[in-house]
């Protein structure tokens, strides 16, 4: 296959691309590096999948997904079978900040991914949605039978859009969606503006760590290879119409077009203080703690049902917190040269 994916030096994507590389798909990666956090690591994470000893071919293209004439060529020249779309502006704090980055990316850019894929026959687009669409949902574990119209923040918002919009395009033009709603996703290469990795970096530098909702919520921590196996798992199984679909009774989670939403997390939430201890633990040091009350847009709890994951495409998450936090420490002392 020769799947595009797009946010190639992200977090996750960087991680799909060597996942797909090493099973012998082409991979064409594009991403505009920007300066949201540190571009030296989105760089860094480009050299490791040069430098990876892989099956298929891998080539880059600095581009913006909002770059419509860009994005329309590439699709016209490469001929991709598939998409993943992970590149997006992440973080729900910075939403609060920069409203404007979350429209353009991942509304008008997103708009250009679907144009593009209607337009080239793609077999399969599977994109990145966020635990964070659930908002002011209390109902726990979550769902994706849940109603999850109250989105917090405007990240929330645009993801929840995501998935609006590529319903329509699934509907009207027939093309497989699939939306897979990532919950905190952690591990090597990570994400330095998410708590695992701003708590690391509190611990080894010695620095006060900042511990929101006073350390009470729960997030259901996803180790990095869990989450890239669903996402490969879904890529090679193209949306379907849900026959059984009822508009008098409608599951919010799939359709009568060719289109599914998927929670992909590990099922089992760890208090923040809890991760933070397992930290502490792994690094050898404790941090002095600052326990702050909730930020706005954030949400109390991610817990993720993930049964229907399970029986569509045989997602089994296996990575315990103590294994996944062992692993990125092991990355994080040689990348940091701690
Ligand atoms: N990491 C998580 O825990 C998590 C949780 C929920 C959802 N997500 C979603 O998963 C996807 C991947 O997340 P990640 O953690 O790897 O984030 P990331 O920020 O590391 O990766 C996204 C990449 O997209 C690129 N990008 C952003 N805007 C772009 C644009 N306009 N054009 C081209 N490239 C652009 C960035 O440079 C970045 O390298 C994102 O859509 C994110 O919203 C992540």
């Amino acid at each position: 296959m020769k799947v595009l994916v797009t946010g190639a030096a992200g977090f996750i994507g960087s991680h799909v691309t060597q996942v797909l590389l090493a099973r012998g798909d082409d991979v064409v990666g594009i991403d505009n590096l920007n300066s949201y956090y540190d571009v030296n690591l989105k760089e860094a994470r480009l050299e490791w999948i040069a430098d990876t000893p892989a099956s298929g071919d891998f080539s880059f293209h600095k581009m913006d997904l909002v770059d419509q004439t860009a994005v329309d060529a590439l699709f016209v020249n490469e001929k991709f079978d598939k998409v993943v779309h992970l590149a997006a502006q992440a973080g729900v704090r910075y939403s609060i900040e920069a409203p404007r980055e979350y429209i353009e990316s991942n509304v008008m850019g997103f708009t250009n991914i679907l144009e593009a894929c209607r337009h080239n026959s793609i077999q399969h687009l599977v994109y990145a949605s966020s635990s964070s669409v659930y908002g002011a949902n209390e109902s726990i574990p979550f769902s994706g039978k849940d109603n999850v119209d109250h989105p917090v923040s405007l990240y929330a918002a645009t993801k929840k859009a995501n998935e609006l919009m590529a319903h329509t395009y699934s509907h009207l033009y027939g093309f497989p969606s699939t939306g897979l709603r990532f919950f905190t996703v952690y591990g090597p290469w990570g994400r330095p503006d998410m708590s695992p990795f701003l708590f690391a970096d509190a611990i080894v530098n010695g620095k006060p760590l900042k511990v929101f909702n006073y350390g009470k919520h729960r997030r259901d921590f996803t180790y990095i290879d869990d989450i890239v196996e669903g996402v490969v798992r879904v890529l090679d199984v193209n949306a379907v119409p849900n026959k059984k679909w009822s508009g008098m009774t409608p599951d919010p989670s799939s359709s009568k077009a060719p289109w599914k939403v998927y929670n992909i997390g590990c099922s089992n939430p760890v208090a923040l203080l809890d991760y933070i201890t397992t930290l502490e633990t792994v690094f050898g040091k404790t941090a002095e703690k600052e326990l702050l009350p909730l930020q706005p847009g954030d949400v109390p709890d991610t817990y993720a049902d993930v049964q229907a994951l399970i029986d569509d495409v045989g997602y089994k998450p296996s990575t315990t917190l103590q294994e996944g936090v062992e692993k990125f420490a092991v990355w994080y002392k040689e990348f940091y040269k701690v």
